[in-house]
């Protein structure tokens, strides 16, 4: 996540309600390398042999395209579908916040982020995850026990919106070989997962739909 791209996060944050950031609260956390990393997966349009289709770009482009003057403008670089930010709290990758657009959801891209911010938390040296979650969102809890978090808690009323409680989940130690393991076939099964799918419409997605309890 680079500053400029908090306009389009914030966005993803309210079609999510998600407990809203300033500008200046995002800001500070993506300066602070020290502890923190925040990532974006973009949407890439493109067809999968990796050249735009010329449908995409606006007539005034195309026209430049033509008389080879594109190359002077700026690549425009696809939207954001989704990001997510993991703090280094003690020894703990904390994740602070994941959301991924509803337009994307199911397709993979919260995995894809979570599996980005596993890394980040890799290379701030934490030795375990956490989170919290709301008790009702029961979406985001299935994707999280996927990847190893257990519930060992709740805080009471912790979200100032509605009083709901947050249910806290740890998992086991990440540097283990047990936990790099299954992390290596769930990135496995993921990447198969979206190699097949990189040629089919958002809208044929057959996980796509209301969530399962
Ligand atoms: C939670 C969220 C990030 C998941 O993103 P996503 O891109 O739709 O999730 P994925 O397609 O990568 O799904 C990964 C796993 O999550 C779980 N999951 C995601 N959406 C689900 C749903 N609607 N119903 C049941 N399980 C779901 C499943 O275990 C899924 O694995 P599967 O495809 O093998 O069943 C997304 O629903 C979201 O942005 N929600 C609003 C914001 C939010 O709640 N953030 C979490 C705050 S703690």
């Amino acid at each position: 996540m680079g500053e400029d791209d908090i306009p389009a996060v914030q966005q993803i944050e309210r079609q999510s309600q998600m407990a809203p950031w300033s500008a200046q609260t995002y800001r500070r956390e993506i300066r602070n390398r020290q502890s923190c990393r925040y990532v974006v997966a973009r949407a890439d349009t493109r067809p999968p042999n990796g050249s735009p289709s010329t449908t995409d770009y606006p007539l005034l482009v195309r026209m430049l395209q033509r008389i080879g003057l594109v190359s002077l403008l700026p690549t425009a670089r696809p939207p954001i579908a989704g990001y997510g930010g993991i703090w280094l709290n003690e020894r703990s990758g904390h994740i602070t916040t994941i959301a991924v657009a509803p337009d994307h959801r199911r397709r993979g891209v919260g995995e894809l982020l979570l599996n980005a911010l596993i890394d980040g938390a890799y290379e701030l040296n934490a030795e375990y995850l956490s989170l919290e979650v709301r008790v009702s969102n029961l979406a985001a809890q299935r994707l999280y026990l996927k990847y190893g978090f257990r519930p060992v808690g709740q805080r009471p009323h912790y979200y100032t919106d509605n009083q709901e409680d947050a249910l806290v989940m740890w998992t086991d130690p990440i540097t283990t070989t047990s936990f790099k393991e299954r992390l290596r076939e769930l990135r496995r099964q993921l990447y198969e997962r979206l190699r097949q799918q990189a040629d089919q419409p958002v809208a044929d997605n057959p996980r796509s739909g209301p969530m399962v309890g």
